[in-house]
């Protein structure tokens, strides 16, 4: 089934200028980007985004540094998109996700892990339209 996923790039990873690097190895990995931009959220917008971890005790720590300076948002889409990117990202903990992912070549800690991605359908459709507009997630036209 062709799905849609969001994929963020995190502030640590925007400041030591991997955003091409990352966004060439999604592209190669064979899914589409299918809506790309660079934003910066409240400390707020991030207790939105990640609302589901609000009881967890990273929470506060995790939306002061997700909000601590630009990140970028994409759209990937294909066939198991989901799966495939979080395949690709690795495991959460840099120190434990497989060689070759992208936790593994670029996070560097358990919170600064480089890269976000979608867990579930639901969660994808959740995130892709807090963070798009629909005139910029494309809809149809893309
Ligand atoms: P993500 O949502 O960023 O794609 O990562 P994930 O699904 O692999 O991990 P999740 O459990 O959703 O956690 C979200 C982000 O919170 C930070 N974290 N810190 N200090 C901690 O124990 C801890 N655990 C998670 C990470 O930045 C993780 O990506
Ligand atoms: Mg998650």
């Amino acid at each position: 089934m062709i799905e849609r996923t969001l994929a963020l790039i995190k502030p640590d990873a925007v400041a030591r200028g991997l955003v091409g690097e990352l966004l060439a190895q999604m592209q190669g990995s064979g899914l589409r980007l299918a809506a790309l931009k660079m934003i910066r959220l409240s400390k707020a917008q991030a207790e939105t985004f990640y609302a589901v971890h609000r009881d967890r005790p990273f929470f506060e720590s995790l939306t002061r540094y997700m909000s601590s300076g630009p990140i970028v948002c994409a759209i990937l889409e294909g066939e198991d998109a989901i799966r495939r990117y979080r395949d690709l990202m690795g495991a959460t903990n840099p120190k434990e996700a497989a060689e070759g992912t992208l936790r593994r070549r670029y996070g560097v800690s358990l919170e600064a892990n480089a890269v976000h991605g979608s867990d579930a359908p639901e969660t994808a459709v959740f995130e892709i339209s807090f963070l798009f507009s629909g005139l910029e997630s494309g809809g149809e036209r893309l």
